[in-house]
């Protein structure tokens, strides 16, 4: 049932990068489709930098014109008008009160619609200032409405560097709001095929008995990037490829594919179940980790010359549980590598006893491919079309785009900020789940922190070194014939 009432939605940082290329876009698409009704949302931007409300709409708008808009000028403009800017530092009481004062002139105007007001702050900031601005937040701009209503704050990773400094973070905030209102985003989790993945383990029948030790070989989770972090590199060489994207993104969907089927579809009972995953994951052990760094890194004047700092990275994880025993999960991340996909390739074992000698055909394998072109194939072996008897690798396959022609697939950011108007927390990351991601990685960031272990270099636009690959084959994988 949707809320009556009117909704502001406050970006803080809203000059930033994150807010122009992802934050903006999102509401204007939601807007396009009817979710941000211009008689009740207000959206507000707030950040240091003085500039009107024109400069900050001139500064969003050419972010906001995609192939997506149907009639792009006109709802554009349309959109830009809901936008108001206030400038102020993020610590100090004056730009909130004035914050606040401005919230609530649009909530009186719109005091004669029945209902609540709603303030939801998305913060679009380096997690330095979290802390401060929630407080802020907590003292000046709280929801006043009599008739109940609700704030509640997003925060994007990082949180934190390591178990101790996000177990810090989660406390201050924590001190400040309840769990019901923090919206921790990990925007994997509103990719199209990560929100398929508890649908397509759990309807059908066909996996169910499948998805256990006794016929998975192997499972692997890979990104791959085909840019560097140009014009980045000052905030990555802080954080690393495992901190920007394992311990978050990637470790999001090992939860979702090795997690047992949750009590209900309740985001509690969800969540419980991917906590459950990450506390059974075995301390990382340094033989199964291979870390690259890519030649030319360092040439980026943010980044040190000497910089031990990871741009690639692949890990192999351990669930111990009665049904993952034996299994490697292999997380494998790269910056600057041949190509840019998001995968998820679960490799079965071998037939027992095998009349066909189908082995050197390759595995079956189910693979889920994220991004691009969303797709999710299986790896089958068949005969080979013609008089003789012989087999051949093929694929049953179901490729979004050529299946849902003329479906729009939403942006993550689009659904997740849905998610949070709804307070549906689903998707979201909950403060347990972080700490047991925390738990998992921290003791080997520090490692390579201490300079303890070294990234081997490897060639901008290669595959990355080729001790992952070798990684990979000790761990069971068996390359399959390129799809
Ligand atoms: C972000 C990382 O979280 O995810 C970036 O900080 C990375 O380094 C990005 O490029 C990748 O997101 P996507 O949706 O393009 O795969």
């Amino acid at each position: 049932v949707p809320e009556i009432g009117c909704l502001s939605i406050i970006v803080l940082g809203a000059s930033g990068d994150l807010a122009k290329k992802k934050t903006f876009p999102a509401l204007f698409h939601l807007y396009c489709q009817g979710f941000l009704p211009p008689d009740e949302v207000h959206i507000f931007g707030y950040a240091r930098t003085k500039i009107s409300d024109d400069e900050l709409r001139n500064r969003i708008r050419r972010y906001l014109v995609s192939e997506r808009s149907a009639s792009p000028s006109e709802d554009v403009s349309k959109f830009l008008q809901l936008i108001k800017y206030v400038s102020g530092s993020y610590d100090a009481a004056e730009g909130f009160q004035l914050l606040d004062k401005e919230v609530e002139k649009h909530e009186i105007k719109k005091s004669s619609q029945e209902g609540s007001s709603r303030r939801l702050f998305y913060l679009a900031l380096p997690p330095s200032v979290y802390p401060s601005v929630c407080r802020m937040i907590r003292k000046y701009c709280m929801n006043k409405s009599d008739l109940g209503g609700w704030t509640r704050i997003v925060v994007e990773k990082p949180f934190g560097k390591d178990l101790g400094s996000a177990e810090e973070l989660s406390s201050q905030i924590g001190e400040l709001f309840d769990e019901p209102q923090i919206y921790r985003i990990d925007h994997y989790l509103g990719k199209e095929l990560v929100q398929n993945l508890l649908v397509l383990r759990f309807a059908n029948r066909f996996f169910l008995p499948l998805w256990n030790r006794d016929n998975i070989d192997n499972v692997q989770i890979v990104f791959r990037e085909d840019f560097g972090t140009e014009g980045r590199g000052g905030y990555f060489d802080e954080y690393g490829i495992i901190r920007d994207i394992i311990q978050n993104h990637l470790l999001q969907v090992l939860c979702l594919v090795a997690m047992e089927k949750p009590v209900s579809l309740k985001p509690e009972h969800i969540r419980d179940e991917k906590v459950k995953v990450l506390q059974s994951v075995l301390p990382i052990n340094d033989e199964e980790v291979v870390l690259g760094q890519y030649e030319g890194y360092r040439d980026d004047p943010t980044v040190p010359d000497h910089s031990n700092t990871p741009t690639f990275a692949a890990v192999i994880l351990h669930i111990h549980n009665e049904r993952w025993e034996g299994v490697p999960f292999i997380l494998k991340a790269g910056k600057a590598l041949n190509s840019r996909k998001a995968e998820i390739r679960v490799q079965f074992k071998d037939v027992p006893g095998d009349i066909f000698k189908s082995k050197k055909q390759g595995r079956n394998e189910f693979v889920i491919r994220l991004q691009p072109s969303e797709a999710m194939y299986m790896k089958l072996t068949v005969k080979q079309p013609g008089l003789e008897m012989s087999t051949v690798q093929s694929e049953l396959d179901l490729s979004y785009r050529q299946r849902y022609q003329g479906v729009t697939i939403p942006e993550a950011y689009e659904r997740l900020i849905l998610d949070t108007i709804r307070g549906d927390q689903q998707h979201f990351v909950r403060r347990d789940e972080l700490k047991a991601a925390w738990e998992i990685f921290t003791p080997l960031l520090h490692r390579i922190d201490n300079g303890e272990m070294k990234p081997i270099p490897y060639q901008a636009g290669s595959r990355g070194p080729a001790e992952a690959d070798e990684l990979l084959a000790k761990a069971g994988y068996v390359q399959t014939h390129g799809y």
